[in-house]
């Protein structure tokens, strides 16, 4: 029985109040989407607003930058992940880069570390505490050969850059938190941006993702090591993901690679990585 059908049966349909302090614990992002039908079009804008503020709380949070500075980048798998995403990114002496969702600059620090000449990198958050964090210690890192640049703004008011004008773009666990006319919109801006031959490196959480498997009985070992060694990270990692589920939308890899295709960019290929719970897609734009 669907969630809105239980609601409907038992006569008991949420209102407006329950819905909005209700988002995020009793109802998840997803059963809010499905509710919404229930509403007129003025609370539905009410619902849509209050649920964009407290998204963007929760990023905005200090708790929360203090996490995606001191323990996002340490946990297990997240550090093989986000070299996996370097990788795919590959930047090149004189390209630009657009980071979308960039917080405190996981990949922008990481890219200034690489040799590389002309390099510009724009980064997008809409978290005003996170980019206050990136820019002081952008400040102690010694970037001569780089060129950065923060917007922070909203998603949802597009890309504040002209068409054709960026090499490259990634968005690791950025868009993926939008709605789904958001996120539509926001390909839509990718591709626009984008030039011709451009790649774009997205990485999403998903649900139904690959299961965890083992080559080998060693391999069952070192996660067992790995997750024993840096416990406290995976504890901090777990209560963040619990806290934060319900406040977010969930894809399935499938819809995400139909959004991607309708968007008129082409996949080259996608991966999973931390054990199954994201996949990180390769796009080109077409020439
Ligand atoms: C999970 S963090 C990922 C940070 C970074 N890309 C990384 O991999 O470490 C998501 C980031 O996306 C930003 N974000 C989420 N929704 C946004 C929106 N609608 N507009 C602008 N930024 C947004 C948040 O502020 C947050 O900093």
């Amino acid at each position: 029985m669907s969630f809105k059908s239980l609601f409907k049966k038992e006569k008991k349909e949420p209102t407006l109040s329950d819905i909005i302090n209700g988002f995020g614990k009793t109802f998840s992002y997803n059963q809010v989407m499905d509710l919404l039908p229930l509403f007129s079009e003025i609370d539905r804008e009410t619902i849509l607003e209050n649920i964009n503020k407290k998204q963007n709380a929760i990023w905005d949070s200090p708790k929360q930058v203090k996490y995606y500075t001191e323990v996002h980048p340490y946990v297990p798998f997240a550090s093989e992940h986000f070299e996996d995403v370097v990788k795919a990114i590959d930047i090149q002496d004189d390209e630009t880069l657009l980071d979308l969702g960039c917080s405190v600059g996981v990949f922008i620090k990481k890219l200034t570390k690489i040799d590389r000449k002309g390099v510009k990198i724009i980064g997008i958050d809409y978290s005003p505490n996170a980019l206050k964090q990136l820019e002081k210690e952008l400040k102690a890192i010694p970037r001569q050969n780089y060129e950065i640049k923060l917007i922070c703004q909203n998603f949802n008011k597009g890309v504040p850059l002209p068409n054709s004008s960026v090499d490259k773009v990634v968005s690791n666990w950025g868009i993926i938190y939008l709605g789904t006319e958001e996120l539509n919109k926001a390909l839509g801006e990718i591709k626009r941006v984008l030039r011709p031959g451009g790649k774009f490196v997205f990485s999403a959480l998903v649900k139904g993702g690959a299961n965890i498997q083992f080559e080998s009985f060693d391999g069952f070992l070192t996660l067992i090591q790995s997750l024993f060694k840096k416990w406290k990270y995976v504890l901090k990692a777990l209560q963040f993901e619990k806290k934060c589920r319900g406040y977010f939308p969930e894809y399935s890899q499938e819809k995400l690679s139909g959004m991607i295709e309708r968007a008129g960019l082409e996949i080259l290929g996608s991966k999973y990585t931390i054990k199954g719970k994201s996949i990180t897609f390769v796009v080109k734009n077409p020439k």
